[in-house]
């Protein structure tokens, strides 16, 4: 009997109206764009302005447009997995929110919470149910409203960071060697102290006291990531590579977590790949954290293949990182 694996038959994003440009940052902290450009490869970034709106409303649009897109009815979704680290509120999950507003209403729908490798984290999950046999449209979706933990007088961290949601839709195929073929993740919790939002969890609930020190804002500690980054992300990457005995040359895409460009270029370089295989919307939409991935896959859908190899990775806080080697099962059409 031929496995069942998971495939993407398709993608969809959102990315709010308002763009905040390297410009307008220099008129927020001491900043320039030479040095954001050269920094970091971004040019401009995306912030949702809407009152009472969180992550759920970029989510939801990104699943609706998808929806519509392979012409899929709520109704039949199953399973919706919401990656966020911005979630509405602690609870109920993010995931829950987007099932309502999108009107799926037989889906059972959770989060998943790893920081910038949530998607690759729940693309993996995903893939679990559907290899079972027993589920047939899951969705996906990664969306990040970075710009409410985002300190706007920190220029290590504000130049960075947008706001924006992508979703995927994964079904079953027994085509032999499409789809989500192999994957590694891994976790390691000691790297807490150089990413983290201090409070506004269980461990320092929100008082006088975390809201003055600006706790509730991202906490980073940049070099420090940067260099755990470059060598975890690019050793991950080839180590899916090895495990399925891909060469360069057989690598069709890389699709990487846009957090730096000089971070996306050191993996690419360990990989042996050319730039014109990475996958790059960094100096549109800066860091969106879980939704880089799938806005990637947005971006690039109309230039993709079936049966292109591509190489999924990503890292973020916790830390958290991982790769995944996955045969495109479409020929893409033109975003819409
Ligand atoms: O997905 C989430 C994971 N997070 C990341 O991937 C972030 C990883 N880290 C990075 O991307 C980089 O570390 C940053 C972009 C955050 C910073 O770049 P860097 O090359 O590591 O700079 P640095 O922190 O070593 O700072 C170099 C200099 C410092 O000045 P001095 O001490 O050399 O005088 C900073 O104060 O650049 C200064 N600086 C800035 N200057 C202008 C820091 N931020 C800025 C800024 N504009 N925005």
């Amino acid at each position: 009997m031929t496995a069942i694996k998971a495939a993407i038959t398709g993608v969809h994003g959102y990315v709010p109206d308002y763009v905040l440009t390297n410009a307008e940052l220099e008129t927020m902290v001491d900043t320039n764009d030479e040095w954001i450009t050269t920094r970091t490869g971004i040019k401009e970034r995306r912030i949702l302005k809407g009152e009472n709106q969180g992550s759920s409303h970029m989510g939801a649009k990104a699943v609706e447009g998808l929806l519509k897109k392979t012409n899929t009815n709520p109704l039949d979704v199953e399973l919706i997995i919401c990656c966020t680290t911005t979630p509405d509120f602690v609870f109920p999950a993010t995931a829950n929110l987007i099932s309502d507003m999108v009107g799926a209403k037989n889906a059972f729908s959770y989060d998943v919470q790893a920081a910038c490798s949530g998607f690759l984290f729940s693309m993996s999950t995903a893939a679990q149910f559907i290899e079972t046999g027993r589920y047939k449209k899951v969705i996906v979706v990664g969306a990040d409203k970075m710009s409410s933990i985002v300190d706007y007088q920190d220029r290590t961290t504000c130049i960075i960071f947008g706001d924006g949601a992508g979703a995927v839709l994964l079904e079953p195929t027994t085509e032999q060697g499409y789809g989500l073929q192999d994957f590694v993740l891994k976790s390691d919790g000691s790297g807490v102290q150089y990413l983290v939002q201090k409070s506004g969890g269980s461990r320092r609930p929100p008082s006088i006291e975390t809201v003055t020190n600006r706790e509730h804002f991202i906490h980073q500690e940049g070099a420090a990531v940067f260099k755990f980054a470059v060598t975890n992300m690019a050793d991950v990457a080839a180590e899916v590579m090895e495990r399925n005995h891909l060469t360069a040359d057989d690598i069709s895409w890389l699709c990487p977590h846009q957090a730096n460009l000089r971070i996306i270029s050191a993996t690419s370089q360990r990989m042996g790949i050319g730039e014109e295989k990475v996958m790059i919307n960094i100096h549109k939409y800066g860091n969106t954290t879980d939704a880089t991935l799938p806005l990637a896959l947005w971006d690039y859908e109309s230039k993709l293949k079936k049966g292109d190899n591509i190489i999924f990775a990503a890292f973020g806080g916790g830390f958290t990182w991982g790769a995944a080697y996955m045969k495109w099962a479409y020929d893409g059409k033109p975003s819409v």
